[in-house]
């Protein structure tokens, strides 16, 4: 019987993630199921005990339950504990729920080694200050960046995110324009402007030649903000692509103790959308 692992979600037809690691169990020869699981919004924790007792060993999570799947684990690990939210799910008989946050791990991987800039020292600004921020602001500054700027529509929203992390690295927050005319040598998009096709207020400026625009969304086409930095002259610009494909390997690695290989399936992905 192969071992028993699904991603659960709501909607989750569109999830890549059973392509994904079903790769990764044939390169590394491991013998697993992996699924995608729809939970009706109002019972999370219940589908998740359903598939525990069918003796699930692990699960993705991804929108709208990660903050569910915070509260419903047993033991969080430290990056899970920073970014108040959880990504990966492991059962097993010492701890009945794990939750551990592989999302900014797959961010930091998917920058410093498939795109081959190291984050030491580098200036970033971080738009957006919902989860999806919140859970790459300690891995980002675990690699010490020289700087990290926190840019939010909801000013209010940045600051709390500054004053949570500020002893880990040096912060800076405000509104978007507040940052006109400084130049970043990273530029991520954490908000979820794109998924409505829209382009945070974004002021000009903030791109250099040699910056790297980085959209931890994707679609079909370039998302509306990688076309802005394009315009503004960005040379280096990369979608979430490589951030699920990564964070998706920091997951398999927590289960199966073993790190895929990622360049192929990243390719394949890109080159089939
Ligand atoms: P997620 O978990 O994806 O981060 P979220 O917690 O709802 O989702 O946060 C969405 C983020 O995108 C927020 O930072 C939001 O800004 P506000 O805090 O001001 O609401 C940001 N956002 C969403 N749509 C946006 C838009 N059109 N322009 C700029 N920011 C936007």
């Amino acid at each position: 019987m192969p071992d028993l692992y699904a991603v659960i979600g709501n909607p989750i037809h569109h999830s890549q993630s059973p392509i994904i690691h079903m790769e990764f169990a044939r390169q590394t020869h491991q013998d697993i199921q992996y699924n995608a699981i729809l939970a009706p919004l109002e019972s999370f924790a219940a589908t998740v005990s359903a598939f525990q007792q069918k003796g699930g060993k692990g699960l993705n999570v991804t929108l709208p339950f990660k903050q569910e799947a915070y509260t419903l684990s047993t033991r969080l690990t430290d990056r899970a504990n920073a970014a108040q939210a959880v990504n990966t799910l492991k059962f097993d008989q010492n701890h009945p729920i794990l939750g551990d946050n592989t999302d900014g791990a797959g961010l930091i991987r998917d920058i410093e080694v498939n795109q081959e800039i190291p984050i030491a020292g580098k200036s970033i600004l971080l738009m957006g200050a919902g989860g999806a921020a919140r859970g790459v602001i300690l891995p980002l500054l675990e690699r010490k960046p020289r700087l990290l700027a926190i840019a939010n529509r909801t000013q209010t929203k940045a600051e709390l995110l500054q004053t949570q992390f500020s002893s880990h690295g040096q912060i800076v927050s405000g509104h978007f324009q507040d940052f006109s005319g400084e130049s970043f040598d990273i530029v991520i998009n954490a908000t979820s402007a794109s998924l409505q096709d829209k382009l945070p207020p974004l002021p000009i400026g903030l791109f250099k030649e040699t910056t790297l625009a980085y959209d931890m969304m994707y679609s079909q086409n370039l998302t509306p903000f990688l076309i802005f930095a394009q315009q503004q002259g960005a040379r280096y610009l990369a979608d979430g692509i490589g951030m699920l494909v990564e964070q998706a390997a920091e997951s398999f690695y927590v289960w199966r103790g073993i790190r895929p290989e990622t360049r192929k399936i990243i390719e394949m992905l890109k080159n089939n959308r």
